[in-house]
C-alpha cells in the first residue's frame, strides 16, 4: 500500500512554506521546493521509500534559507520543520524522520544522510540543479551572488566545482539514471558557451594592426 499527502494536508503545508519561501532568492523558491517533491515522490516510488515523509521533507528543506548562514540553512530549516508539523499534528516517528532528511540534504554542515528518506531528499534536491531547470536556476543563483559568466566568482566555476561533482555524490541508482541525460543537456551547453567565446575572440584578433 502506498500513501501519499492528501491534498488538504498538501495545500497546509504549501501554505505555510509559502511565507518562508516568498523572498528574492528565486533559485530556492518555492517552485524549487515543488519540483523537489516531484523528484523525491518518483525516486521513492522507485526505491520503495516512505512518500509521506519525502513530501513533507521536500516542501520544507530550504524554508530556513531566508536570513540564515547558507552553511547552515539546513539546520535551521529542520527546526522550523519541527514547529510546523508539530503545530500541525503530525506524529513524532513522522517529525523525527522529516528532521533527519532535511538535515542532511546540504553537506556543508556535516550532516550526511544516513536513512533511505534523507538519501533520497539529497538526490532530488541535486536533480533540480542539472538540465535546462537546473541552468536557469543557476543563472538566477549567479544574479543573487553576483556572479559573472565565466572567471572566478562565476557561474562556470559554480558548474565545474559543484554540479560536476553531483553525479558521484547520488545515492540511488534511480536519480543516476534521470541524472545523466540532464547533466549531458548542461554540458552540451558549457561546450558551445566556451566554442562561441573561442570564436568571437580569434575573430577580434584578426582585425588588430
Ligand atoms: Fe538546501
Ligand atoms: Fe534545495
Amino acid at each position: 500500500m502506498t500513501y501519499v499527502l492528501s491534498q488538504d494536508a498538501l495545500q497546509q503545508i504549501i501554505q505555510v512554506a509559502q511565507g518562508f519561501y516568498a523572498r528574492k532568492d528565486r533559485a530556492h523558491d518555492l517552485e524549487h521546493a515543488l519540483r523537489v517533491r516531484e523528484w523525491g515522490r518518483k525516486l521513492a516510488l522507485e526505491e520503495g521509500a516512505d512518500i509521506i515523509v519525502i513530501e513533507l521533507a521536500a516542501l520544507l528543506h530550504d524554508i530556513g534559507r531566508s536570513g540564515a548562514v547558507e552553511k547552515t540553512h539546513a539546520e535551521s530549516s529542520a527546526g522550523l520543520a519541527v514547529n510546523i508539523l508539530q503545530k500541525n499534528g503530525y506524529s513524532e516517528g513522522i517529525v523525527k524522520q522529516v528532521k533527519e532528511a532535511i538535515i542532511s540534504h546540504s553537506r556543508e554542515a556535516g550532516h550526511e544522510p544516513k536513512t533511505l528518506e534523507a538519501k533520497i531528499l539529497y538526490d532530488a534536491d541535486k536533480l533540480d540543479f542539472v538540465g535546462a531547470i537546473g541552468l536557469g536556476r543557476l543563472f538566477t543563483w549567479a544574479g543573487v551572488q553576483g556572479w559573472t559568466l565565466v572567471g572566478e566568482n562565476s557561474c562556470e566555476k559554480f558548474y565545474h566545482d559543484r554540479i560536476c561533482s553531483y553525479r558521484d555524490h547520488l545515492f540511488t541508482q534511480s536519480a543516476k539514471a534521470y541524472f545523466d541525460p540532464l547533466f549531458l543537456y548542461m554540458e552540451g551547453f558549457w561546450q558551445q558557451l566556451r566554442a562561441e567565446r573561442l570564436k568571437l575572440s580569434n575573430s577580434g584578433q584578426a582585425d588588430t594592426i
